[in-house]
């Protein structure tokens, strides 16, 4: 079986690498130790089916669009290095936002500065006159930040520029009246996020400063202007505001329309670190309004969150997706400032979630943007276990030893009839490392618990804590989907009315899943465990 020949091929690695540190210490031929550590690291950890770039440090997800049945992927990208530096925008390509390809650097620094986040926009009316003999641009739309400034102890080193594409993305000419937006005075001023308007024929450019977020409209994607400002009262503060994105949706199962405002915020996210809140409003193409209900949730909430776990950052949503296909598709960085530079990874720094459909749900008067796995990643099922029930009675195995490869896979399951009390699923290893996860029906919280699963000690903020989430549905039914792959797990609650994605370093891959509770008799309902196959 492939998966039993995968962890020997681990549990021998692991041993080449014990009798390999002992010799060095011996011989100090650090060297080849490193060599079969990176070895082993890319084999223990590096993601199936989550983007990773081949090597060096990546943050945040940048410029992503469709066109001519190709996913862009842009991201901030350092590739000198494993930590954080000076930034460019790295460039990634995919026919269905799962398998991606590689491309070269897309947009380096230069004397303005450095290249901080952004997003694109095809321009199909050629608005901004970068088009020519028929070409559609694609333009981009970026912070550069000034170094030089920085360290002057400026206020102003930040500012928006633009850049455009005639060849789908793969390389960029820069506007040479840049930068389009200066900087007011504002030390933290980034992360565009442009939108056309259909309402008002217009460009609309969202706006991180600092504790707020400013809107601008334009006609041609060069000249701004500053309509308003939100957000300095409302939702989470006590971190800096990042990575905003607004974009109109409508309620599902309505024709109502409404607007959504992401804002990711570090720190203060809701179980430490970074984290992504958003906003339900109207937008009238000059000024956005909370929506009055969701103002009631905010004052109940103080914030809603596209996920609750520690590791989903900086997400933002493709533009130029075809009427046709209509989904707003989401992707986030898959880790947090607290610790992303110590990750126990030292070929590449971080991973992308997996690419999520978002919808905006009226559930019992309350305003909830779900997010749910892209159905593309149906279709690299290789294998899949049915269990129709399972009756547990305290502890009980869900996937037993060598069933399936822990390491890539979707389980989906119902628990029905649930009482007060607390229901967990648990991942362990031989080495006696453990992942948890599930419902304590007490607290109404959901929880993920990473403390025992493996190498947490590289930083100690990884796993100082247990993440929760506040349970939203009074049903005492829950739908879980989970998907895992090999160092990260993102936990669906009731199609993705609440979110939990995090990530965990074992020892070993995880070999069984079981479920406990004190409940007499618990039914496990429609299991449904599907292992993956890439390439
Ligand atoms: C968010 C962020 C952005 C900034 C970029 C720099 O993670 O801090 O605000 O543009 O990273 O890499």
């Amino acid at each position: 079986m492939k998966h039993k020949n995968f962890a020997r091929l681990v549990s021998s690695l692991s041993l080449v690498i014990l009798f390999a540190v002992s010799l060095s210490c011996k011989n100090k031929n650090a060297s080849s130790v490193s060599e079969i550590e990176k070895t082993v690291e890319e084999t223990l950890y590096r993601p199936n089916f989550h983007f990773t770039p081949k090597a060096n440090w990546m943050n945040d997800p940048n410029g992503m669009f469709f066109l001519n049945g190709k996913y862009h992927l842009y991201f901030q990208y350092y590739p000198d290095g494993n930590v954080w530096g000076p930034m460019h925008w790295g460039h990634a390509i995919s026919k269905d936002m799962i398998t991606w390809e590689e491309q070269p650097i897309s947009i380096y620094p230069d004397d303005l500065g450095l290249i901080f986040s952004g997003s694109s926009v095809v321009d199909a009316n050629n608005t901004s006159g970068f088009g020519k003999d028929g070409i559609v641009p694609i333009v981009a739309i970026y912070t550069y930040h000034n170094m030089k400034g920085e360290k002057a102890g400026d206020l102003d080193f930040q500012t928006q520029a633009i850049a455009y594409s005639l060849d789908e993305g793969m390389t960029w000419i820069k506007y040479d009246k840049n930068p389009v937006i200066s900087n007011p005075g504002i030390k933290d001023f980034r992360d565009p996020k442009v939108i056309w308007n259909a309402a008002t024929s217009k460009w609309i450019l969202t706006l991180a400063a600092a504790d707020k977020v400013l809107f601008y409209s334009s006609n041609n994607l060069k000249d701004w202007k500053l309509e308003s400002e939100f957000g300095k009262e409302l939702g989470q503060h006590n971190g800096m505001w990042e990575c905003p994105d607004l974009f109109p949706m409508k309620i599902a199962g309505t024709d109502q329309t409404k607007w959504v405002l992401l804002v990711s915020i570090n720190p203060a996210a809701p179980n430490g670190g970074s984290g992504t809140q958003y906003f339900i409003g109207d937008f009238d193409g000059s000024q956005f309004t909370v929506d009055p209900d969701f103002k009631i949730q905010l004052a109940e909430e103080n914030a809603l969150w596209v996920d609750y776990g520690r590791d989903n950052y900086a997400g933002v949503t493709w533009s130029n997706i075809p009427q046709q296909d209509g989904r707003k598709l989401f992707i986030g960085w898959m880790s947090n400032w607290e610790y992303a530079r110590e990750v126990p990874t030292e070929n590449w720094r971080s991973a992308m979630t997996i690419p999520r459909e978002l919808s905006l749900q009226n559930i019992e008067n309350s305003y909830v943007l779900t997010s749910v796995p892209i159905a593309e990643l149906s279709s690299y099922v290789s294998k899949t276990i049915l269990k129709e029930k399972l009756v547990v009675n305290q502890k009980k195995a869900i996937i037993s030893k060598d069933e399936v490869d822990l390491s890539r896979i979707e389980l989906e399951m119902e628990l029905n009839n649930l009482t007060k009390n607390t229901y967990s699923f648990l991942f362990e290893n031989s080495q006696g490392d453990s992942l948890s996860f599930g419902l304590n029906n007490i607290e109404k919280n959901y929880f993920l618990n990473r403390q025992k699963s493996g190498r947490v000690a590289f930083s100690d903020k990884f796993a100082n804590t247990i993440s929760i989430a506040k349970k939203r549905s009074p049903s005492s039914n829950l739908k879980v989907k989970v998907l895992v792959d090999k160092t990260s797990i993102e936990v669906f609650y009731n199609d993705g009315e609440t979110v939990m994605t995090e990530i965990f370093f074992p020892n070993q891959p995880f070999e069984t899943l079981s479920i406990s509770t004190s409940d007499d008799q618990l039914i496990l309902e429609n299991i449904k465990i599907k292992e993956f196959q890439f390439n």
